[in-house]
């Protein structure tokens, strides 16, 4: 089908079935210079994540980790947003300004991690559990959120722990990585809910070591997500936008980047003078893609614009209940400034 045959009904049809505006893209079109003339006549925003493939990145108006977009996404004036990363990102940004039209190039493009906690199950945990206060990392549904005291992402995870009175209690879902992570580093006995990113549990610890020893000179950096032993053999552990931080005022010159490769593109338009290796997998390809991230492309980028499809609605309770840990997360933040 050709844009100027399109059937709305029919798109939305299609939407239910494939995820997102399945018509073909006119070859000849300069995607680039189209989205910029969306963004203007719709007065829309573009939020991507760092993960998102390269061209997605340079039409962004801001890329940034779970807490900017949220930020961002919660402070915009734009009429329409566009989210260039996962569905619980784009429900978040729903959820703290819904009066916006919250859309998501392909609403296919999930979440392990999110897919690990189903709230009906959650609900059970929690029960087992009545004197815990629960943290819920932010890759989660807007039904783990509804049952989440505070909701936390990479980069402030360890604060909102520590917020918390000595002695207190605690449940840490969904990602067992990042709760380890977060047990060592604040001292806390937290419950841990078994769930995992299926791009960060698949690093191959020995073919990091056999890098290491290639580039004795690179630094490892990685994300929390990571599993223990890699974490343990990590230079350097942050956010996607602390591990691109570090490598701007960092002295090395050559990195060994242990998560998601997209955020390769910003690294080395930042320092473009420093090598950045992708740490590789324990499968046979060479770097690490998220299948969820990379559902989106520039094209349905460009289609989702110029249909305003396909869109984020929510149930209003739901979205009420999810926004109480959210505001409490940013509250906090605020006020570590961060
Ligand atoms: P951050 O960008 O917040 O570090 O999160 C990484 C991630 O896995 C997002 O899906
Ligand atoms: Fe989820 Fe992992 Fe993909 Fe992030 S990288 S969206 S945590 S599966």
């Amino acid at each position: 089908m050709f844009i100027s045959e399109v059937n709305i009904p029919v798109a939305k049809e299609k939407i239910d079935k494939v995820g997102y505006m399945d018509i073909e893209v006119d070859a000849n079109l300069d995607l680039f210079a189209e989205i910029e003339r969306l963004k203007k006549e719709k007065n829309a925003i573009i939020l991507a994540h760092y993960y998102q493939e390269p061209d997605i990145q340079d039409v962004a108006d801001y890329i940034g980790d779970s807490l900017g977009l949220a930020q961002k996404a919660e402070k915009t004036e734009a009429d329409i947003i566009v989210f260039a990363g996962v569905h619980f990102m784009a429900e978040t940004a729903k959820i703290l300004n819904p009066s916006k039209k919250v859309l998501l190039p392909d609403l296919k493009a999930g979440c392990s991690l999110a897919d690990s906690a189903p709230p009906e199950l959650f609900k059970k945990f929690k029960a087992e559990h009545p004197d815990h206060i629960v943290i819920s990392y932010i890759n989660c549904s807007a039904g783990i959120k509804a049952l989440s005291d505070i909701i936390c992402t990479s980069s402030n995870a360890e604060k909102i722990v520590e917020s918390l009175p000595p002695g207190q209690k605690i449940i840490f879902a969904p990602d067992k990585n990042l709760g380890a992570y977060l047990v060592k580093k604040t001292g806390r006995d937290m419950v841990l809910w078994n769930g995992a990113c299926m791009v960060h549990e698949i690093f191959s610890l020995e073919k990091i070591s056999r890098l290491k020893i290639r580039h004795p000179k690179a630094k490892l950096i990685a994300h929390p997500e990571c599993e223990e032993p890699v974490l343990r053999l990590a230079d350097h552990i942050g956010s996607t936008t602390g591990l691109l931080k570090f490598t701007e005022t960092d002295v090395s010159t050559e990195y060994i980047v242990a998560t998601e490769t997209g955020i390769l593109h910003q690294m080395q338009k930042a320092s473009p003078h420093k090598t950045f290796i992708p740490a590789p997998p324990n499968n046979s390809c060479a770097c690490n893609d998220c299948p969820h991230m990379k559902l989106n492309t520039l094209e349905k980028l460009y289609l989702c614009m110029e249909y305003e499809l396909p869109e984020i609605i929510m149930d209003e309770e739901l979205r009420l209940a999810a926004r109480k840990p959210i505001e409490r997360m940013l509250e906090i933040s605020r006020q570590y400034g961060l």
